[in-house]
Formats: C-alpha cells, sequence, structure tokens
C-alpha cells in the first residue's frame, strides 16, 4: 500500500483540479473541517487517507511527514464518529505543550458546533469528580487515560474512535507500556471503537498496522520543503536531494548554535535552538539574548518588558532561574525546559507563536507534534548523556526535531542544521542521521514491575479474572503481537500475581482472581503496587504506636516511592543525611534499609527529599529551596503535585486500614499544597491568599476567617 512520489504527484495534481466550488459531493466531516480551519482545499496526504477510507470503519495507521497535516485527518475521521453515531472521542498525545494545543485548537474549532471538549493531562487527578458525560472531546495522555480507564467511567462505555498521536511512544521504556495498555483496553472493552494512530518517524509501521489489524497510509510528502543541514567551522552545509549547496552564515555571536539563530532574526525570520540539558539550554539563550536584541523594534521591546514582568510574577519569591528567564525574555529570546513552571512555559509557547519571542532554547519538551513558527532549528547535541557515558540519540528523535521547522501556518520553507564538532561526527550526522533510516519500535512491556502495575489494575478493575484472561490481554499487546507467547513470559506474569497476592492486593478464590478492597483502591489511586504495599506497611506501624507521626516521618514516608524519583542527589551530604536519619530515629515509620548497597543511599535521597518537602511547609521561599537543595521552581511544582497525590493515596489507605492517620496526613496535604505552618492554614483557605498574603495576615493578627469578614 505504499506510495510512491510519482503517484502522489498525481494526485496533487488531481487535488488541485477539484475546484473549490466542486464541494458539493464532500462528505460532511471534510466539509467541516475545511471550513473550520480555512483550508482552501484538502493537501494530497489527507486525499489519500480518504482514497484509503479514513472514514470508514476499519483501525488505520497513518504514517506520513512531520507538518503533513495529520491531525486534521484525525478530525475528518473523530467528526464521523460525533456526527453520525453520536460517539466520544478520545485523543491521546505525550506531552503536555501538545495537549494544550490540540485542545485550544479543537476548543476553537468545534465548540462553536456544539461539541464539548476537554483536556486533562496531568498524570493524575484527584479529583473524585467522573468524566463529566457533557465533553464530547477528550484530549489526553496516556497515563491520565489510564488511571481513568481504571474506574470504568460511564464515559468511556460510547467511545467512538481513540486517536493515538505520536504513536512511537510504543517505544519508550518508561511511557509506551501505558501507551499499549490504554490500546489494548479500549480494543477488549468495545471492538467496534476505531484505533486511529498517526505518527511521523516509525520504521515498522507495517507491523504497527498487523497489530491494530489496521490499514496502513505511508507518505513522505510535505507542504513545506525542509531542507537538513550541518554546520561546521563556520561551513553551513545543506543536503538535499538535488545535491548540496553551501550557505553563508552572517552573525556576530560566538557561539554556533548562537550564530546560526541570528542569521535567520536578521531576517525578520525565528529559530528553535535544541540542547541536551537544561543548563545548555538555559546558557545558549544568554548569548541569544545578546545576539537578538540590536533586532528588537521599540514597541517590542515594551511589550517584552511586560511579559517579562508577567513571567516573574508567577511564582511568589523568583529564583535566580526566574530572574533569568525574565532577563532573557525581555531580550526576545526564551529557555523551555521541565525545570519552569506550566505557567511560564505557556506563557513563552504563546509569545513565540505570537512572533514577539524570536529565538526559544528547549529541552526535548518541545520535540514531538507541536506547531512553532519556528523557520530554522538548530540541533546543538546530537549526542545525550545517559547514566554514565554519552550515546547518540536515536534518528527518531533527530528527525522529530527537524519536524519543528518550517510549519505551514508560519513559514514557507523550513530549515534543520546540526553542528558537529568534527570531521567524523559530520559523518555521522550525514549519513546517519540525514541519510539513514528511522528504526523501528519495539514494546518495552516485559519488565516485571511494568507487568505488576498494569495486571494490578486489570484485576482491580474486574477486567480480567481468570488466568486465560490476563494471559488473553497480555498477549493481545504490542508486546504480545511482537514477541508471542512463551514460558519466559508466564513465568513473569506467574511472578507478578504471586507478589499481588502477598501484597494483600488480589486473592485467588475458586481459580479466580480477585481484587482486596486495598488492592482496588490502589489501583483506582494509580500507584505502584510496590508503593501501595510501603505505604500499607507503614501506616499498620503508625496504628500500632497509637501516636501522632510527625510531618517529617510521613513526608519520608511518600518519599521513599518510585513516584517521587528522580530524588534528591546526596552531593556532599552524606554525613548530613546520617545525622538527620539517627536524629529522626524511631520516629520513623520506615526502617532504614541495612548501611550497604544501593537501597540505603536511596533512602538518604529520600530523606533529603523530604526534608526538602519540610523546608517548603516551613514557608521556605522557592528561592531558598533552589539554594538549599537546588530544585527550580518547575521543579518543586512537579514534586509538590506528587506528594499532594502520595498523601492523599496515604490517607485512603489509612482509612481502609483504620490506621488512624487521616487527620494529620490531610493537614499535612493541605500545608503542601500552600506551603505553610499550620496556624497559616485557617487564612489560606481564602481564594486569591497565597502563603505571602496569608503569613502577612497572621502577623497583623488575623487567625481566622472571622477575624477578616
Ligand atoms: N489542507 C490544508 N491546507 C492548509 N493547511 C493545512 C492543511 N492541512 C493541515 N494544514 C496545516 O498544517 C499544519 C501542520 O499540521 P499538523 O500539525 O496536523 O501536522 P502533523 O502531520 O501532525 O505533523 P507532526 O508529525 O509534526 O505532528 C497545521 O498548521 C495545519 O493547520
Ligand atoms: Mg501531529
Amino acid at each position: 500500500m505504499k506510495i510512491s512520489k510519482e503517484s502522489l504527484r498525481g494526485q496533487t495534481r488531481l487535488a488541485e483540479e477539484r475546484s473549490v466550488a466542486e464541494r458539493g459531493g464532500v462528505p460532511e466531516p471534510v466539509r467541516i473541517v475545511m471550513q473550520r480551519s480555512g483550508f482552501k482545499e484538502l493537501n494530497p496526504l489527507q486525499r489519500l487517507a480518504l482514497e484509503e477510507g479514513v472514514l470508514g470503519e476499519r483501525n488505520m495507521v497513518i504514517c506520513s511527514a512531520t507538518a503533513s497535516g495529520k491531525t486534521a485527518v484525525a478530525e475528518m475521521a473523530f467528526l464521523k464518529s460525533l456526527i453520525e453515531r453520536g460517539r466520544r472521542v478520545v485523543y491521546i498525545v505525550p506531552l503536555r505543550a501538545l495537549a494544550a494545543e490540540k485542545y485550544d485548537e479543537f476548543r476553537r474549532k468545534y465548540e462553536p458546533l456544539g461539541y464539548r471538549v476537554t483536556v486533562q493531562s496531568g498524570d493524575r487527578d484527584l479529583s473524585k469528580s467522573p468524566l463529566s458525560l457533557r465533553y464530547d472531546i477528550l484530549v489526553t495522555t496516556s497515563e491520565r487515560c489510564d488511571s481513568i480507564l481504571r474506574s470504568r467511567p460511564m464515559w468511556f462505555e460510547d467511545v467512538g474512535i481513540v486517536v493515538v498521536d505520536e504513536v512511537h511512544l510504543l517505544d519508550s521504556e518508561d511511557r509506551g507500556p501505558t501507551l499499549e495498555m490504554v490500546i489494548t483496553k479500549f480494543r477488549k472493552m468495545n471492538p467496534d471503537t476505531r484505533i486511529l494512530a498517526l505518527s511521523a518517524t516509525i520504521g515498522n509501521p507495517e507491523e504497527l498496522a498487523a497489530w491494530l489489524d489496521a490499514s496502513l497510509v505511508i507518505s513522505d510528502w510535505r507542504p513545506v520543503k525542509l531542507t537538513q543541514g550541518i554546520y561546521r567551522n563556520r561551513r553551513l552545509r545543506f543536503i538535499e536531494e538535488e545535491g548540496e549547496r553551501i550557505e553563508e552564515v552572517q552573525g556576530t555571536a560566538a557561539s554556533p548554535a548562537v550564530r546560526l539563530v541570528e542569521d535567520v532574526v536578521r531576517r525578520r525570520k525565528q529559530g528553535l535552538i535544541f540542547a541536551s540539558s537544561r543548563r545548555a539550554a538555559e546558557r545558549l539563550a544568554e548569548d541569544a539574548a545578546e545576539a537578538v536584541e540590536p533586532y528588537l523594534t521599540e514597541d517590542e521591546r515594551v511589550r517584552l518588558g511586560d511579559l517579562s514582568e508577567k513571567i516573574l510574577s508567577v511564582v511568589d519569591y523568583p529564583t535566580e532561574q526566574c530572574r533569568r528567564l525574565a532577563r532573557v525574555v525581555r531580550r526576545g529570546v526564551a529557555f523551555h525546559h521541565a525545570g519552569e513552571t506550566s505557567e511560564q512555559k505557556r506563557l513563552i509557547e504563546d509569545h513565540f507563536r505570537s512572533g514577539l519571542i524570536k529565538v526559544v532554547c528547549a529541552t526535548p519538551t518541545l520535540v514531538y507534534g507541536v506547531n512553532l513558527p519556528a523557520m530554522r532549528v538548530v540541533i546543538r547535541d546530537l549526542k545525550r548523556f545517559s547514566g554514565f557515558y554519552s550515546e547518540y540519540i536515536p534518528v527518531l528523535e533527530y528527525r522529530q526535531m527537524c519536524g519543528r521547522a518550517g510549519r505551514p501556518q508560519y513559514d514557507d520553507h523550513g530549515e534543520a542544521v546540526s553542528i558537529a564538532k568534527s570531521k567524523a561526527e559530520e559523518q555521522v550526522i550525514e549519513e546517519r542521521y540525514i541519510r539513514g533510516s528511522i528504526e523501528d519500535i519495539t514494546s518495552k512491556m516485559a519488565l516485571e514491575p511494568v507487568l505488576r502495575m498494569h495486571i494490578l489494575g486489570l484485576i482491580a478493575s474486574d477486567f480480567v479474572r481468570k488466568w486465560e484472561q490476563i494471559l488473553d490481554v497480555v498477549l493481545s499487546t504490542f508486546y504480545g503481537h511482537q514477541y508471542g507467547s512463551s514460558s519466559q513470559l508466564e513465568g513473569k506474569i506467574e511472578a507478578v500475581i504471586r507478589d499481588l497476592i502477598e501484597y494483600g492486593f488480589v486473592e485467588l478464590r475458586d481459580g479466580s482472581y480477585l481484587p482486596t478492597p486495598i488492592g482496588r483502591r490502589v489501583s483506582e489511586l494509580y500507584i505502584d503496587p510496590d508503593t501501595g504495599y510501603r505505604l500499607c506497611n507503614a501506616l499498620l506501624e503508625r496504628r500500632r504506636r497509637k501516636k501522632r507521626a510527625s510531618a517529617l516521618a510521613l513526608l519520608l514516608m511518600i518519599c521513599y516511592t518510585v513516584e517521587m524519583r528522580p530524588l534528591l542527589r546526596l552531593g556532599n551530604n552524606w554525613g548530613e543525611m546520617e545525622e538527620k536519619l539517627e536524629e529522626l530515629g524511631k520516629e520513623s515509620l520506615v526502617s532504614p534499609p541495612k548501611e550497604w548497597g544501593y537501597e540505603y543511599e536511596e533512602f538518604l535521597r529520600a530523606l533529603r527529599t523530604s526534608l526538602m518537602f519540610e523546608a517548603w511547609i516551613n514557608e521556605a521561599g522557592e528561592d531558598r529551596i533552589m539554594k538549599e537543595f537546588g530544585v527550580p521552581p518547575g521543579g518543586l511544582r512537579a514534586k509538590l503535585e506528587t506528594a499532594d497525590w502520595l498523601l492523599y493515596a496515604a490517607s485512603e489507605i489509612s482509612r481502609l486500614l483504620r490506621a488512624g492517620a487521616r487527620a494529620e496526613l490531610e493537614k499535612l496535604r493541605v500545608r503542601v499544597r500552600y506551603g505553610v505552618r499550620g496556624d497559616v492554614l485557617p487564612i489560606v483557605s481564602i481564594p486569591q491568599v497565597g502563603r505571602v498574603r496569608g503569613r502577612a495576615l497572621v502577623r497583623a493578627g488575623y487567625r481566622s476567617l472571622g477575624d477578616i469578614r
């Protein structure tokens, strides 16, 4: 079914010939997408997808170039399901930035037609309110979707189509298994739910299509020409099908990456630099700010000044990182990485799109699917440090980064330039990345912790009961398709079930595996079974003592879990942590591991992490947290979210075990949420009163809501 370039060109012509006026016979969903998106005509990929039956019943895998308009194809398919059958839509994406983009886009286009769109992109959501039935389209991540699936809400009973955007995520070790489990569950729950999988970068789309029993559409057509090049020794060499071309780079910056973007800003275009670490992204942004500033207009300077203030005001106590960000933004540049808060990232994305920010230096937070106005993308590092040494990144990722350049809405051509540090590297870039082929994707399902999490999920949500059913679901995943049944796999599943029985989460009764109440709750809470077991043990210890646990003991309990990873590093604090551990002594609800080996270090790191939380609830500012613990505001927010969720999980488990710790856990949870001591709690419950104002009010003598009224 592979389509040659020749036939695609033919189809392009055909598409051009069919004028806009002839659209009478166009199916309703297609007409709506075109009208709501303002497209004059369908592009060749979209025509091809229609010819191959995207409005039909079968599952479909679309593997086509970046920027080829796959989203619109998905929109046609989901509108069909909505219009003709009134069945709901799930749209799964890998990144928050992408979820936000798709949510905004679908809402803008389809809410005026009466379809309601919602987004749920955090990994978990503690609100117990079920997904409201009034929504028609859910944009979500695979983790969040799996978490919602576990409570088997009514909403999911009538899903007509699941769009899996950036389906190559299946290959990811930590996120792929959840995605395949989600797809498998949808298919098992309702065999006529359609699956539409999209990607630009899969080496083995045939295999994926075979798994999904889907028709396959492959195309390398791209609406905007994308040229790949290599920069070395001040020489920019573009490698194209027709041959090579050397282009001059004009710029004064010392750093090659910065010079490459300066060269486009000079021509009133925008640039995006990908770096391999947060620090590198920040440093590049500082250099870029220097180079970009002279090209700003007076009006832009004023608006950037305002934006810069806004970015600072997002946190109570700006850290050095926030100030650095504000400084570069003032000069038309930003960095974008996981250390920033989501509000900050959102502001940067919006203002890069509006053209006010000229250059963004990003880590891979922006690598998949997003539409940004970068005429030139610079890939500074093709190697990434992974544990002990640096490795070349997969071709898949390289192509995705390139794909952010030259998006049709913004540019009429795009350039992706990698920087080579040596002649040998130049050769690798050309052969492996520019001319080489993309890797095959493989399932990462067979790791035991992964299986444990998902098998508990299956049993706890009454998805399966019998051994054969469990095996059937595992074999229906992409893993099962790729590797089939084996005694090794069965042995692993058996071992996992044994663990779950030992944890007290599953029981075997009359040949059926049934969840215990606590096993069910652990699964719904979407915590790792191992974490569930650890929390149970600590809380049973609390019950035995019949004495309130200290905040630090509770914090340590939630920090010594896989969810809290990566834990803070020890650096040269090893000795200090051992002292703290001694101080904590019997107060701890978790007994420390033996003093050798990996687990002990992990425990000390958990302790250091809990000390950071303790500082936070004792009202340390973001700046101090950064200085003392090396955690930037975005990192802190992410950890606080995890803590909130684990405290809630612990409180739920405490309820089931009658451990008596609910009150102290709930109080701690509110303190963690607001970052305050106990005396400010009555005041921070007032909307708009944060930790800083709350403390000021208490200092001024207000102790409760009544005092203020
Ligand atoms: N028929 C069309 N006419 C004009 N513009 C279009 C058409 N179809 C899609 N586009 C525009 O092309 C841009 C890229 O589309 P989209 O984001 O769907 O690409 P994609 O194939 O998903 O790429 P990626 O693999 O990078 O995610 C969007 O701005 C979209 O509005
Ligand atoms: Mg896309």
